[in-house]
């Protein structure tokens, strides 16, 4: 069957009160709630942080006039219930198969952490995120690592694929550049985000990411052949991921092409 043939097939099925392989913009908190039960195959999310992040700060060396703003932060006191809130629908929406990433910084861990755990699921693996540089530091290490931390609902029943004979849990991938563009503050290298579909999902799953940010996850999916269904707050970004996601040919895996000038070095750096 013709990929594109495919697309048109794919297109209009229904999750709940959702079209599958779509994003919206609003509140994740509100519309997880209109996901129906064991639904999901895969939830893959880099949540929002705790951390007096400004979007437009000039981190990374990046043009700051190019970085969207509006980045929904979450205050610091807030942010364990926040994350329960959030993981507690998480697992109702996963199906008993399913496995959830989540993405965080060291600074909020605990939190992540301990919702986790207060929640049900099993932790399957901590994979450590090594990427190729930090924000300058004067008095302390750069960070440069991210953690992974992969959950399950049933340690007997979920999915993995073993495509590598020895995967270890310390990934080295690059941030990507963006030269030139514009693009939200945290986005996620592609290749990442490909290798954890690979691993804990298949053709025709259901990827989800409750804080979809720039679209990276439904970028992947598209790629890959997975349905997807992303949920963004803030509208510049809602619609940043919408025209990534539209760029790319279901099934067709443009990995260094899709944004065009991916991996040059930053202009300014
Ligand atoms: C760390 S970023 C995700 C980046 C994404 N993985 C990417 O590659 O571009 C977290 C995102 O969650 C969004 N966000 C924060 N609170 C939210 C909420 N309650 N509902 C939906 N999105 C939210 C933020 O605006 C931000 O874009």
């Amino acid at each position: 069957m013709g990929e594109k043939h495919r697309e048109n097939i794919m297109k209009n099925i229904k999750l709940g009160a959702f079209e599958l392989d779509n994003i919206y913009c609003g509140d994740a908190l509100e519309l997880m709630k209109k996901i129906p039960d064991e639904s999901i195959d895969l939830i893959v999310t880099d949540p929002p942080f705790a951390i007096e992040f400004k979007a437009r700060r000039n981190n990374y060396n990046r043009t700051q006039s190019r970085v969207l703003e509006g980045y929904n932060e979450i205050p610091k006191e807030k942010y364990y219930e926040f994350t329960k809130l959030w993981m507690k629908e998480g697992y109702r929406i996963l199906k008993d198969t399913g496995s959830m990433y989540v993405f965080s910084g060291w600074t909020n861990l605990k939190d992540i952490l301990n919702a986790i755990d207060e929640v049900g699921f099993i932790t399957i693996n901590h994979i450590i995120w090594k990427y190729q540089f930090g924000v300058f530091t004067k008095r302390r290490y750069v960070t440069s690592h991210y953690h992974i931390i992969f959950v399950v609902k049933d340690e007997k029943r979920y999915k993995f694929n073993k495509i590598e004979h020895y995967p270890e849990d310390v990934w080295i991938i690059n941030r990507e550049y963006w030269t030139g563009k514009i693009k939200t503050p945290t986005k996620l290298p592609l290749e990442l985000v490909k290798k954890i579909l690979l691993y804990s999902s298949d053709k025709g799953d259901i990827v989800f990411d409750p804080f979809i940010g720039s679209g990276t996850v439904a970028v992947a999916a598209k790629m890959l052949g997975r349905h997807y269904l992303g949920f963004e707050i803030v509208e510049s970004y809602y619609k940043l991921a919408k025209e990534r996601v539209s760029k790319v040919q279901m099934g067709l895996d443009l990995f260094n092409e899709i944004d065009g000038e991916t991996y040059e070095e930053d202009d300014n750096a």
